[in-house]
């Protein structure tokens, strides 16, 4: 079956770090996005750049997911086919220090968006699940079928609603649910409109590495060199956005043709040293990015890295990109923006909606 060209797809959490470069990689497939959010971790001006990097009117709403109300009259006024949801909180420390925010807005969110669902008559989701549900593998690469294990509230979270969607897939065969869970996201779009826009200090090592790089960190601390890996840094999977971003364009045509669910993993299935990211980067940028070692990071493991077997033979997927992309793209996007996006236009809420989230609001009539 071929798709219609307007097929629209609506994008919880749309305007984020995953979620922009899955709304630019929809657009190329000829798809509709439709994005939701509340801008909680995100800047309007994304919108801006969107419209300027795909030439075409960014279709938003400004809203809460925990509003099943208003989700539900956005799925219907747009008729929407499928769901990305990408909306949720991802600090795997702040988890730990404020579990509720997590179980609310992550569990809450999903309960939210699939009852908002039932109402319409959308029922294919994909979901963005994490890596991070296997804890501390036991060998790698990890296959899907590996036991899960998680070791924080954020983990935990990813893990129970893949529970929750397998439980409703069961209740009714309806259903149709992409389970993506993916490994390290890296990178940016190579145009360097629009890239990752960590508020505060970044948690994560690319996007320390680029700050470094651009002047606005003195130096990038290497969390452990005794790990028991090739140079004692810890190995992960990085995989570029734009090829993660193509897995969720695979996954929604792979819902919305061939009717099955399915859970996989979204990587390269290649581990990468810190060392290694920081040489590649190095080499990309032109720039030396200096750095101490510092005792491991708590929670963190050794090593993991995805078996990919399973996203290429269900999605017909496999990343393209390498290391030196991801490297490249990421630098473009810091060395042009180096404070993110730059001061725009807010997007004012719907009617009927209060601006704080978490807030009880009237189902918005959309107009
Ligand atoms: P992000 O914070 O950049 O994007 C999330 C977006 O959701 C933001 O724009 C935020 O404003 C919005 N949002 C949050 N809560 C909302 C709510 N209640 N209602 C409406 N909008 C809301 O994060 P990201 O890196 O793009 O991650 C997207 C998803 O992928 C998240 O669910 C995250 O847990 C998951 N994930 C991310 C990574 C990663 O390394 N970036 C890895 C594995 C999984
Ligand atoms: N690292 C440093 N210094 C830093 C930051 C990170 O040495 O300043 C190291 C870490 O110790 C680790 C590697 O770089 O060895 C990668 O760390 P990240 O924080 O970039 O990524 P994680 O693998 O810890 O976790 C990320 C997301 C999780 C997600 C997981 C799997 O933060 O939310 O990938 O997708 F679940």
């Amino acid at each position: 079956m071929t798709l219609e060209k307007t097929t629209t797809i609506l994008l919880t959490g749309g305007a984020g770090y995953i979620g922009s470069h899955t709304f630019a990689a929809l657009i190329d497939a000829g798809y509709q996005p439709v994005i939701l959010d509340n801008f909680s971790n995100s800047h309007p001006a994304v919108l801006d750049r969107l419209q300027q990097l795909t030439g075409q009117r960014v279709v938003r709403e400004r809203g809460d997911v925990l509003h099943a109300g208003f989700v539900a009259e956005v799925l219907r006024h747009y008729a929407c086919e499928a769901v990305i949801h990408f909306a949720g909180v991802k600090a795997v420390g702040e988890s730990v220090q404020q579990p509720l925010k997590y179980y609310s807005n992550n569990v809450g969110g999903l309960v939210s968006l699939l009852q908002a669902m039932e109402t319409s008559a959308c029922r294919s989701v994909v979901f963005s699940s994490s890596a991070t549900v296997y804890g501390d593998p036991a060998s790698v690469p990890i296959h899907e079928q590996f036991p899960c294990a998680p070791e924080s509230p954020y983990a935990q979270t990813k893990l129970m609603c893949e529970d929750i969607l397998a439980s409703l897939g069961a209740a009714d065969p309806a259903w149709r649910v992409g389970v993506l869970r993916y490994f390290n996201p890296v990178g940016a779009h190579p145009s360097g409109l629009i890239g990752e826009n960590p508020r505060g200090t970044p948690n994560n090592l690319m996007p320390y590495v680029t700050q470094v790089a651009v002047g606005k960190r003195a130096r990038l601390q290497v969390f452990g060199d005794d790990y028991l890996t090739p140079d004692g840094t810890g190995v992960r999977d990085y995989l570029h956005v734009m090829d993660l971003a193509e897995g969720h364009v695979a996954a929604v045509q792979a819902l919305l043709t061939r009717h099955q669910s399915f859970t996989v993993n979204l990587g390269t299935g290649k581990g990468v040293s810190v060392l290694e990211v920081l040489s590649a980067f190095e080499r990309a940028s032109g720039r030396r990015v200096p750095f101490e070692f510092a005792p491991r990071r708590a929670g963190d493991v050794a090593q993991y890295y995805a078996d990919v077997s399973l996203a290429e033979a269900v999605l017909g997927w496999r990343a393209t990109r390498t290391l030196d992309d991801m490297c490249r793209d990421s630098w473009r996007w810091q060395q042009t923006n180096p404070e993110g996006y730059e001061a725009g236009p807010d997007i004012p809420p719907r009617p009927g909606l209060r601006s704080r989230p978490n807030e009880p609001a009237q189902p918005a009539a959309v107009a």
